[in-house]
């Protein structure tokens, strides 16, 4: 491989990255999330699995899947054939398990995702790592994860998924995102929406395992389903916020919203449609912390011990810098004694690992601030 820049190492892949390729280091967490997640997803089938990298750039990603977990074949793919040159490269510098089937292609996604559709090629972990939205890949990756696997995904598009840049949110997702406190979360629910709207039309649909959210991209895990009649309907709806009262709520798309039911006033805002229902599987989070525990990552654990926490709680969560000026406290409670109390209260409250300043909770927003201020 010519003009070589950097020979790296990540979990256990070495491998090289020439100077004219794309390679982000920050990216490891995700990485970290894959392997950990088609470990979980091995163990639940109790087999060995198959695994395409569809823009798997100099292959890190793949090679660590081959390296780091049961897979049975894999596929290795990116348009560009410098990186297909690189990834067969970084492949002999590594000693793969001799049991894995490994091959390496340089297709367009669209048209390696149809091909493989056409010889009736599914495999059971899907990684789609796209630059910008991944909502044109979402059709032709579908066609290749089997009734059952799972599809990995990325978005770095957060400009538009948080409300910043409302005309690709509306050409790429149909939907409305605003630049709210809970605005990362509002576009990891507008991006799962449209994804599972698409899987709708074709008598499909998906179930979240995990999203993560690395504040410049969105990771989510997601598992395909087939048939109509189990596609959750009553889980499509709106995130509603009072700009009065800042009191939010998340409705089903049939309901009508003019009025905040907190304060009565008529300064509401919706974002939307968008998935109101969990974005976690909390049987997948337990088993992912089984196999971050044996690796070792803590970062991954206090990730996922927040994401277990945030599971069942409403969609939306207030920042602790807002509640901080909003109430003008000199000092704010503690996130942890603001929860407590909440649910001393009984209402529903966690943390959430969109932003660790921040809580979910379903009491209206003038009751936590009342709290805020008793507990001063
Ligand atoms: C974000 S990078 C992949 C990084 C890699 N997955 C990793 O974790 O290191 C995106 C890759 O997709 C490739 N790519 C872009 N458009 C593509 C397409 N339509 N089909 C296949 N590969 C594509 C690019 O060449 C680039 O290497
Ligand atoms: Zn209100």
């Amino acid at each position: 491989m010519s003009e070589e820049r950097e020979r790296l190492q990540e979990g256990q892949a070495r491998f090289i990255v020439p100077q004219k390729l794309f390679f982000n280091p920050r990216a490891r967490l995700a990485r970290d999330f894959g392997v950990l997640g088609l470990r979980t997803e091995a163990n639940l089938q109790e087999r060995r699995l198959s695994v395409i990298d569809l823009m798997a750039g100099v292959g890190t990603r793949g090679i660590r899947y081959a390296l780091e977990a049961p897979v049975e074949r894999i596929v290795l793919n990116d348009a560009n054939p410098e990186a297909a040159e690189a990834i067969r490269c970084n492949l002999s510098q590594n000693a793969l398990p001799a049991e894995v089937q490994v091959e390496v292609t340089c297709e367009q996604a669209h048209r390696l995702c149809y091909a493989l559709r056409l010889r009736d090629e599914g495999f059971d972990w899907v990684d789609l790592d796209a630059f910008g939205s991944p909502a044109v890949f979402w059709h032709a990756a579908s066609l290749v994860v089997r009734w059952g696997g799972v599809l990995y995904f990325t978005a770095t598009d957060m400009a538009a998924l948080c409300g910043k840049l409302r005309d690709p949110a509306v050409r790429h997702y149909g939907a409305v995102t605003r630049p709210w406190e809970c605005g990362d979360e509002v576009g990891a629910r507008v991006l799962f929406g449209a994804l599972q709207q698409s899987a709708g039309e074709r008598g499909l649909y998906y179930e979240p395992l995990f999203v993560l959210d690395e504040g410049y991209a969105m990771r989510m895990a997601v598992r395909l389903h087939y048939g109509s009649s189990g596609f959750p309907v009553s889980q499509m709806g709106w995130l509603i916020k009072c700009m009065d009262c800042f009191s939010q709520k998340s409705v089903p798309l049939h309901v009508t919203v003019s009025k905040c039911r907190v304060c009565g006033s008529e300064d509401v805002q919706w974002a939307g449609p968008l998935w109101i229902g969990s974005l976690y599987n909390t049987e997948f989070l337990h088993l992912m912390s089984v196999e971050a525990r044996q690796a070792g990552h803590q970062t991954a654990l206090r990730l996922l011990r927040l994401m277990v926490d945030e599971a069942d709680s409403p969609a939306g969560y207030y920042a602790a810098p807002e509640l901080g000026k909003r109430t003008h406290l000199k000092r704010l409670p503690p996130v942890d004694a603001l929860i407590q109390r909440l649910r001393l209260e009984g209402y529903l409250a966690s943390r959430t690992h969109f932003e660790t300043a921040s809580l979910k909770t379903n009491a209206p927003y003038p009751v936590l601030q009342q709290i805020a201020e008793q507990l001063q």
